[in-house]
């Protein structure tokens, strides 16, 4: 069978979801949506898309089995929603929402659709980041007891001024933990488990004359381990070092995943597992230090290639997806959850996953 598969959406990573599905088995790219008229027609004849249209509707006549969604993320509910309706499979680009009753009506829409719901975190497809999965899997690390996330990236101003949507709340639904850091706060709790609470700050230091949502953000991570971690991002680097999640398991061994320069397949720097040390890479700070968005995307392109393979299998074998819905609504948890935090002056539980919730 053949998956025939629709783009909502066609800005900036539209590119790599089209790139991605023309190279994977099985499937058919068929059609693509965005209210941007010019846009639609640029992107379909640059990525020989056959078809048009402004809105999901216009697709969802074409006849499609799936759709993927490249909107920006308060836009995500809305279509996913819409297309699961259609009885559609859906893969959506992350964070799944904005927020978690969102988030939860999408997980909900799907089950009740009886489709399949894939968010897209293409990092964890990184050998690397699934060395230290494996290790936490296969006990060589113990278990974890300690986790680090470092998001020391550089944005220029003209990043936010490109598109009105981002760097608001209401358009954005927050800043580098929201847009950047999900990513890495998605790996941690692949490697660590559930989080139960969170206690964090926000700040906006060098981009507060043009956005509202922060740049800058530190925080603590309590799991039903035992284990605990910590946050902190940033878009105000001026030299651009990249991100990196680091583990320390119950052993001693510490197991780091290195994303440098930005965009650049992850590394093991550090992996001081007994007998494993030459999987270490170090850090080599003379590598590029300011890569631009477009080429950052670029170079993150083969693994979208691999969770859209993932997700295409997932659907024709009827098995679940490498990342799903749930899964994605706990590095939102994490996010939402420092967000209220820094309100508040509290620490903030997570709730224990239930229906429609984490798990
Ligand atoms: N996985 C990754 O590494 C990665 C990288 C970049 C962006 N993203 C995610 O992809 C999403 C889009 O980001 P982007 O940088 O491509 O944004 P973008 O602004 O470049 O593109 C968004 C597009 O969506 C269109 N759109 C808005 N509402 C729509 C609707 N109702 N139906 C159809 N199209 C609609 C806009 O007109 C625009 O063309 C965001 O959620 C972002 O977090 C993921």
């Amino acid at each position: 069978m053949t998956l025939r598969v629709g783009i909502v959406g066609c800005g900036r990573i539209a590119g790599n979801h089209a790139r991605a599905l023309h190279q994977v088995d099985d499937v058919e790219v068929v059609g693509c949506c965005d209210p941007a008229a010019d846009r639609v027609a640029a992107f379909a004849a640059e990525h020989g898309v056959p078809y048009a249209t402004p809105g999901l509707d216009g697709l969802v006549e074409l006849g499609l089995d799936a759709v993927t969604v490249c909107t920006p993320h308060p836009v995500h509910e809305a279509v996913v929603v819409r297309a699961a309706e259609a009885g559609l499979h859906v893969l959506c680009e992350k964070p799944i929402a904005v927020d978690l009753a969102a988030a939860d009506r999408m997980i909900a829409a799907t089950d009740r659709a009886g489709v399949t719901l894939g968010v897209l975190f293409q990092r964890r497809f990184w050998p690397a980041a699934q060395r230290i999965r494996a290790a936490v899997d296969d006990g060589c690390l113990g278990r974890p007891v300690l986790g680090e996330v470092s998001v020391l990236l550089h944005r220029p101003a003209e990043y936010y001024a490109s598109d009105a949507w981002r760097g608001r709340w209401d358009t954005d639904g927050g800043g580098v933990l929201m847009t950047q850091a999900v990513h890495q706060i998605d790996l941690l709790c692949w490697f660590l488990g559930r989080p139960t609470q969170v206690s964090g700050f926000i700040r906006t230091h060098a981009h507060g004359a043009h956005i509202e949502t922060e740049d800058s953000a530190s925080a603590v991570v309590a799991f039903e381990s035992g284990a605990t971690a910590t946050i902190t991002a940033t878009t105000a680097a001026n030299h651009n070092l990249g991100n990196r999640v680091t583990v320390v398991g119950e052993t001693g061994a510490i197991a780091s995943v290195l994303e440098f320069p930005e965009g650049q397949e992850g590394v093991n720097e550090l992996w001081t597992v007994p007998g494993e040390t030459h999987l270490s890479t170090p850090f080599d700070a003379a590598r590029e230090a300011r890569p631009d968005i477009g080429s950052i995307n670029a170079r993150l392109g083969d693994f979208h290639t691999r969770q859209v393979q993932d997700f295409a299998q997932a659907v024709l074998l009827g098995r679940e997806p490498a990342v799903t819905g749930r899964d994605a609504r706990t590095s939102l948890a994490v996010v939402t959850a420092v967000y209220e935090s820094s309100r508040t002056g509290r620490v903030v539980p997570i709730a224990p996953p239930g229906e429609g919730a984490a798990r």
